[in-house]
C-alpha cells in the first residue's frame, strides 16, 4: 500500500528476449500495402490474359486484314466529308451512261427480254451480237427510231414481223446511253455511242419523218445506213472527246455482214 500509484512499472530486466528471432520474423514480412499499390490478385491476370487471346483471335479472323474495301458494298458510295471534290468519288462515266442506258432498256426488254435474247416463238429477234447491234452504229440507231419490218436474218434465224417506233421521248443522251447498253452488254463489245453521235441519228429520223417514211427494213438499212455515225470518240472514264471529229470507231459486227455476202 505504501507503493505510490504512479512510479513507472520496474523495466523488464530481459527486454526484447527474442529480439534476433523477431527481426527476422520481420524481414520475412511482406510489406505494408501502399495505398494505391496494393497487390493485384493473379486472378485479375489470367482473366486478361485471356480476354487479350480472345480479341486477338476474333481480329485475327474478323478484322480482314484492316482493309476498308473489305467493308464497302459494291456500289456504295460513301457521304462526302466536307471539302471533298465530288469528282473524286463518282463513277467512270461510261457506268452511269450504262446505267442510263439500261434503265431505257426497259421498253425494250418487254419484246427482246432483259437478258437480249429475245424470244423466237413470239417474233422477237435476239440482240446479242449481230450487225444490227453490234455492227455499224447507224443501222441501230434507225432501227430504234423508225421502228423494223419486213424479213430480218438474226444469227441464222430468219424474223419477219413488226417493230414499233420508240423514238418517242427520246433525248440524244438517252438513245445514245441505249444503243451503248445493248452494244456492250450479254457479252456484247461494239463502240459507244455518244450523245452527239446520237443527236446525228435524231437528225436523220427527223428528215426521214419529214419524208413521210416508215419502219425502216433490212435491205433499206444495209444499202443506205452502213455508216459509223460521226462525232469525236470519248474517254470511258471522263466522258471527255479523245478527239476532235473522230469516224465513230471500227464497226465489231460488220464482219459477219462481210461473211453472209460472200
Ligand atoms: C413491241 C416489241 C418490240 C419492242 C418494244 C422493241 N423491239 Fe426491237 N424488234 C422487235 C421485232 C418484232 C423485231 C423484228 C422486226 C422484223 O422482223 O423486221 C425487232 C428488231 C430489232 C432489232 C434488229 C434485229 C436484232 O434482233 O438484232 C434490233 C437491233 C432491235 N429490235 C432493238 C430494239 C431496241 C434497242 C429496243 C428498245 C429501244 C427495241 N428493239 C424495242 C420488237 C420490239
Amino acid at each position: 500500500m505504501d507503493t505510490p500509484r504512479n512510479t513507472p512499472p520496474e523495466p523488464n530486466p530481459e527486454p526484447d528476449q527474442n529480439e534476433g528471432l523477431n527481426i527476422a520474423a520481420a524481414a520475412r514480412e511482406k510489406e505494408e500495402p501502399k495505398a494505391g499499390r496494393e497487390p493485384v490478385s493473379l486472378w485479375t491476370f489470367l482473366l486478361a490474359a485471356i480476354v487479350l487471346l480472345f480479341a486477338g483471335a476474333y481480329l485475327g479472323n474478323l478484322s480482314g486484314g484492316f482493309d476498308n474495301e473489305q467493308f464497302t458494298a459494291l456500289g456504295y458510295t460513301p457521304h462526302l466529308p466536307p471539302g471533298v471534290e465530288a469528282e473524286e468519288v463518282t463513277r467512270a462515266w461510261i457506268d452511269e451512261y450504262m446505267t442510263l442506258g439500261r434503265r431505257r432498256f426497259g421498253v425494250c426488254a418487254g419484246c427482246h427480254g432483259t437478258d437480249g435474247s429475245g424470244n423466237s416463238a413470239q417474233g422477237f429477234p435476239p440482240l446479242h451480237d449481230n450487225e444490227w447491234t453490234t455492227g455499224y452504229s447507224e443501222k441501230l440507231a434507225m432501227i430504234i427510231l423508225a421502228g423494223m419490218d419486213g424479213p430480218v436474218e438474226v444469227n441464222g434465224v430468219v424474223y419477219n414481223n413488226i417493230m414499233p417506233s420508240q423514238a418517242a421521248g427520246l433525248t440524244a443522251r438517252d438513245l445514245g446511253a441505249v444503243m451503248t447498253y445493248v452494244r456492250r452488254s450479254w457479252g456484247n463489245d461494239a463502240s459507244i455511242v455518244t450523245p452527239e453521235m446520237a443527236q446525228h441519228a435524231l437528225d436523220l429520223y427527223e428528215e426521214r419523218v419529214a419524208a413521210g417514211l416508215g419502219p425502216v427494213n433490212a435491205s433499206e438499212l444495209r444499202a443506205n445506213h452502213a455508216n459509223m455515225l460521226p462525232g469525236a470518240e470519248v474517254d470511258p472514264e471522263t466522258g471527255e472527246p479523245l478527239s476532235e471529229g473522230g469516224d465513230g470507231g471500227d464497226p465489231a459486227g460488220e464482219e459477219e455482214v462481210a461473211a453472209l455476202s460472200r
